[in-house]
């Protein structure tokens, strides 16, 4: 068993996205794109290759700890026990694949369930963006401050207009100032932990699409529920939100009021 502080976990694994700089420019050179469920649903030797170099990093320095990532079988892992690394080599492979830009690598140590270490790294614009628990949250060792609060009508909602009903999307917008999406759930949560958003919705996470929002939203005092107010199981992840607090009731008020927010 490895016995590590979480600082020395936070050292290594920073110095580990550093280094990934070196293969990133690489690896984009020879891109090439899978389809895996339908055409809109992207894989790329860039998130195979990142995720396979994290494997590689874990059963080096942290044998111990698991990892349950997106382009891998996550068979007889369960990520409320032990140590485990959730993650998602590139969030917004479809950014990735059409524009080169806006997209990020997300993770999040947990031990028993409890989130611990959380990263959102854009790689494109040069930005670590670091929560460790009960020390705060870091855009590049820069400490980050808890926004201000955002009222609703002040504020940018994010969501993916697509599986909204019209209904929803009307009333949200007649309450908030605009809506804004960049098609990446880590980018558009960042968004909201840096006080450029209200909210942010997805109603299709998985557990790597948020893995690292849980301890951002706890240092810096957001609302991280599902789209019920409810706790989220980080194994299977639900309809999510992200927001500011500013904003967080009325927007569930919204998605929640007559038959839902589902076409
Ligand atoms: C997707 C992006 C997108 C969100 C989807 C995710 P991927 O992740 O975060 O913004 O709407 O739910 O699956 O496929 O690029 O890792
Ligand atoms: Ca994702
Ligand atoms: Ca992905």
């Amino acid at each position: 068993m490895t016995n590590y502080q979480l600082n020395d976990i936070d050292q290594m694994v920073t110095e580990w996205l550093e280094n990934i700089d070196n293969i990133i420019p690489k690896l984009i050179f020879d891109m090439h794109t899978e389809t895996k469920l339908n055409r809109f649903d992207l894989v790329t030797n860039v998130d195979q290759q990142i995720q396979n170099e994290f494997q590689q990093f874990l059963s080096k320095h942290l044998p111990d700890h698991q990892l349950f990532a997106e382009e891998k079988s996550n068979e007889g892992i369960d990520p409320r026990q032990g140590h485990v690394w959730i993650m998602d080599p590139i969030d917004g492979t479809a950014n990735l694949v059409k524009q080169q830009e806006d997209y990020c690598i997300i993770l999040g140590y947990f031990v028993d369930g409890e989130p611990k270490l959380s990263y959102i790294y854009d790689y494109p614009h040069g930005h670590l963006y670091k929560a460790i628990e009960n020390k705060g949250a870091y855009d590049n060792n820069q400490i980050l401050l808890a926004p201000p609060i955002i009222d609703i009508k002040d504020a940018i909602l994010s969501f993916n207009t697509q599986v909204l009903n019209d209904e929803t999307m009307h009333e949200l917008y007649e309450a908030s100032f605009g809506h804004r999406i960049i098609g990446s759930c880590g980018l558009d949560s960042l968004r909201v932990i840096k006080g450029q958003f209200g909210a942010h919705i997805n109603t299709n996470p998985k557990p790597w699409d948020i893995a690292a929002q849980f301890l951002f939203a706890k240092e810096l005092g957001l609302k991280m529920s599902s789209l019920d107010g409810k706790q989220i199981d980080l194994s299977t992840a639900a309809p999510f939100i992200i927001s500011n607090e500013g904003c967080y009731k009325e927007v569930l008020e919204i998605l929640n009021s007559g038959s839902g927010y589902g076409k």
